[in-house]
């Protein structure tokens, strides 16, 4: 039997939206065709866009349905920084973000853009009066919702007010928090002026039971944004090429069922994680919680193992039947050290030395309990085959 705690990196298919994907599937006809088969597919996407906006607080013509959340990121990054106005090509970029956004910026920045670091603090929270002070000038901002290594929910409320209040266009990366914590964007967005403030946020399907290949950028009506997929005018001009209906079909489920879940699955969750740390802190003397310990993902536990690699622990926890996750990028198969931790002030050697272990709908108290029963060894043979490995 194996033990899934990767529900991060992406979660189980839900069967409703299986089914929604196939019944849609099965629908012939391209939603851009002027035909009667063309109209159907038009009016079942359509009606999944509605369907989609009134769970994230949008209009319909407000969704562009994109591929996953590193495509949406990359629009949404790329567009805005085309589009700005005159003045200066600078872009506020928190420290500790996904590699998708780290990677766009550092695309634009080879194309002339510059860099505004914000650094988080010791919990890899972003603090809204840091991020403010970043903003006078800048073309544009991006900001994680809710970190995905540490779990480290960031007040998006203030970080969208920030960016209104400095008439900068600000683009949410949502893709870890949605469906964990409350986000409509329209409430995000409050009464900003036409293209600054809150403008663009990112969802990904297959974090949330849609299957992989599917996602969202909201994009607001009065934002200034360019394409970065030519060859076709749908949705908006902004994403050409023929849509995916089943795929749309399959997210407006998943999306409806996170939401109506949402608060229930919180706390259930939460239980969870609480007893999951508390046990792994009682197994692994030494080890550490890391992230906000109130202010975090319901689901995330993100832990430090002094004098052990995270990758040796992955492995013993995977022989285990335990599947975890270092959290952070790999490079030819090689984790690197999570520039999350190294964010929040912690050395190297701490950044190498991280697990997380995120829960998710279909996780119980046994994936808890193999975890617990599992570490302590796992992480006695891990640091032990690290000092034997030094001398
Ligand atoms: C916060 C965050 N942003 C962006 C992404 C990228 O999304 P996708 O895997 O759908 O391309 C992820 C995926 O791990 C993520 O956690």
């Amino acid at each position: 039997m194996r033990f899934y705690l990767d529900h991060a990196a992406t979660t189980s298919l839900r069967p409703e939206a299986g089914e929604a994907w196939l019944g849609a599937a099965t629908v012939l006809g391209n939603a851009s065709s002027t035909h009667a088969a063309g109209q159907d597919a038009r009016r079942l996407l359509e009606e999944c866009r509605e369907r989609v906006a009134a769970v994230l607080g949008c209009d319909p013509i407000e969704v562009v349905f994109t591929s996953g959340g590193t495509e949406s990121i990359n629009l949404a990054l790329r567009g805005l920084w085309l589009s700005r106005g005159g003045g200066t090509s600078a872009i506020v970029l928190p420290d500790g973000e996904h590699h998708a956004s780290m990677d766009s910026v550092a695309a634009l920045v080879r194309d002339g853009a510059e860099v505004r670091a914000v650094p988080l603090d010791g919990f890899g929270r972003i603090r809204p009066d840091v991020f403010a002070a970043a903003l006078p000038g800048a073309a544009l901002a991006t900001a994680l919702a809710a970190n995905n290594e540490v779990g480290t929910v960031n007040d998006s409320a203030a970080l969208s007010a920030a960016a209104a209040d400095a008439g900068v266009p600000f683009h949410l990366d949502a893709v870890a928090a949605w469906g964990h914590v409350p986000l409509s964007f329209r409430r995000l967005r409050g009464d900003a002026e036409a293209g600054e403030g809150l403008v663009a946020m990112s969802i990904a399907g297959h974090k949330l039971g849609a299957p992989v290949g599917v996602g969202v950028l909201v994009v607001a009506r009065s934002a200034r944004i360019t394409a970065s997929m030519h060859g076709g005018t749908q949705q908006r001009g902004l994403r050409a090429g023929t849509q995916d209906v089943a795929g749309a079909a399959a997210l407006a489920v998943a999306l409806e069922r996170t939401e109506a879940e949402r608060e229930g699955e919180a706390s259930r969750l939460a239980r969870l994680r609480d007893r999951l740390v508390a046990g792994v802190l009682r197994e692994a003397p030494g080890s550490e919680l890391l992230g906000d310990p109130v202010g975090r993902l319901p689901g995330n536990a993100h832990l430090l193992f002094p004098g052990a690699v995270g990758e040796s622990l992955l492995f013993l926890l995977d022989r285990a039947g335990v599947a975890a996750s270092t959290g952070s990028a790999c490079q030819a198969g090689v984790a690197e050290p999570s520039h999350v931790v190294r964010a929040m002030g912690r050395d190297e050697r701490a950044a190498r030395s991280v697990l997380r272990f995120t829960l998710g709908r279909t996780s119980d108290d046994a994936d808890v309990d193999a975890v617990v029963e599992a570490i302590g060894e796992a992480y006695a043979r891990a640091s032990g085959a690290r000092s034997a490995g030094r001398s």
